[in-house]
């Protein structure tokens, strides 16, 4: 008969886990091994008796050398991947102790209550509505998903239909216009909403990717009915924040609905130096952003924000007679996202922000943006660098000897090198380097020894 609880297991993990976080410093930063190498790793006949839980673990560490990625790392740059602020990883170990379902108040009080705490505090931090209704769900994607599901109900409401009951068939047809420059998971929602990802108006963007107002000026003058308008605070290649203001008074005014994808950029709102950037963010209907970008809390965790709470609510709640829902002032966190049973995400929220307080956010934020400039500047010395993107967050778009190919061979050759990490993108037509700087513990020295790197290997490219 198994122990209840084996520290001894606990403990191995703890160590396994340690050694792991002490290695990201110095490990090469990409994974290295192939899908070969790892399956000879794991792959194994499904035993009859299974095996040493002990066993287990090591067996998944000595696999992690060379198959994880270290992303937890300060040289990792790739996509938008934040690291974990040790509070929140330390808290994310608790929230698997406590292994409470997160669906409704009776399932855990405690997690009901630290989320509707962390909900006020990130309103307070990003300075929306304060009576706007708070979701904690996996990441943008769903983030995104759940704002655009708030703004169907509203939108089908105000024409008099109620697409919860009645579904999309025979609705009136509702408007989607995007930013021609839209995260792909923005048509991901699309799909899964039954709008479809092609029955959308693509409005204009400028050289930096912001929505163009006098375009979403024209395109909204050319609809008639329910519409919802997608704009961006935080473009994923270069960081660019869309004119919001502009966008929402014209959004506003044509009585849309306006959700914004601010999955990394909308942390900029905790900026005094970034919030004039987010200018007007505070007049839209809904905001996605992740939680696990820019505020370091581990995977998964995004937000949705959505000012008409009632829409929301609508979009989402469901009820049985089984469950033991709440008619009083507690949280039903199931009312607010898609998922039923679901992990308690507002725990490492609610252990960040408390740990970091407005100040330690606002540094967060001003450091990596910081870092982000630094990274700039080092490289756009170098004859033949050219920096294709004006570095208003912590995004970098560099190009080398202006040539796709070298370009692509730096990018590889970076990669293979291993100091750090990142990706190649295609910019309006031409290749680039896409550098992200979303760690928290990435120092000034990471960034100087990085840049070093990637220009060892654009010389040999
Ligand atoms: C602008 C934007 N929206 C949405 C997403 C998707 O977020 P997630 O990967 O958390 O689903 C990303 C991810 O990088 C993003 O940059």
């Amino acid at each position: 008969m198994q122990q209840f609880v084996e520290p001894d297991l606990l403990q191995r993990a703890h160590d396994h886990a340690l050694q792991f976080l002490r290695s990201l410093p110095q490990r090469h930063v990409g994974a290295r091994a192939t899908r070969e190498e790892l399956l000879s790793i794991f792959r194994a006949p499904l035993s009859d008796k299974g095996e040493d839980g002990k066993r287990v673990l090591d067996l998944l560490a000595s696999g992690a050398e060379r198959g994880a990625v270290g992303s937890a790392g300060p040289r990792y740059f790739g996509f938008v991947i934040g690291g974990s602020l040790p509070v929140a990883l330390a808290a994310d170990w608790i929230t698997s102790a406590w292994d409470q379902n997160s669906g409704i108040f009776v399932t855990s009080p405690i997690v009901s209550v630290l989320e509707e705490v962390a909900s006020a505090w990130l309103l307070e931090l990003f300075d929306l509505p304060r009576t706007a209704s708070v979701g904690f769900v996996t990441g943008g994607q769903m983030a995104n998903c759940t704002g655009l599901a708030a703004g169907r109900d509203a939108v089908l409401r105000r024409a008099g239909y109620n697409v919860e009951e009645q579904g999309l068939n025979g609705a009136p047809a509702v408007n989607i216009i995007l930013s021609a420059e839209a995260h792909i998971t923005i048509y991901a929602s699309l799909r899964l909403l039954g709008f479809g990802a092609r029955k959308v108006r693509l409005v204009d963007t400028d050289d930096q990717g912001r929505m163009r107002p006098d375009a979403l000026r024209k395109t909204l003058a050319g609809v008639d009915g329910p519409t919802i308008v997608c704009a961006q605070a935080g473009n994923v290649n270069t960081g660019s924040v869309d004119p919001l203001r502009e966008i929402a008074t014209v959004t506003r005014e044509r009585g849309a609905w306006l959700h914004i994808d601010g999955a990394f950029g909308l942390w900029g709102r905790a900026s005094r130096d970034r919030r004039p950037l987010l200018d007007g963010v505070e007049l839209a209907d809904s905001w996605a952003t992740d939680a696990h970008k820019w505020l370091n809390v581990p995977y998964d965790n995004g937000i949705i924000i959505v000012r008409d709470s009632a829409a929301h609510r609508a979009s989402m709640t469901v009820s049985a007679e089984y469950l033991e829902q709440t008619a009083g002032a507690e949280r039903d966190p199931l009312d607010w996202v898609p998922e039923f049973s679901r992990r308690g995400r507002g725990v490492t929220v609610y252990a960040a922000l408390r740990t970091l307080g407005r100040a330690g956010v606002e540094s967060l934020v001003d450091r990596l943006c910081a870092r982000a400039r630094q990274m700039g500047d080092l490289l756009r010395k170098e004859k033949g660098v050219r920096i294709l993107n004006d570095i208003v967050l912590n995004q970098v778009l560099v190009r080398f000897g202006d040539d796709d190919e070298k370009t692509r061979r730096a990018v590889a050759r970076s990669q293979q090198e291993g100091t750090c990490w990142m990706a190649g993108t295609t910019w309006h037509g031409v290749a680039a380097m896409r550098i992200s700087v979303s760690n928290w513990a990435t120092s000034e020295e990471d960034i100087a020894r990085s840049a070093d790197a990637i220009l060892r290997a654009v010389s040999s490219a």
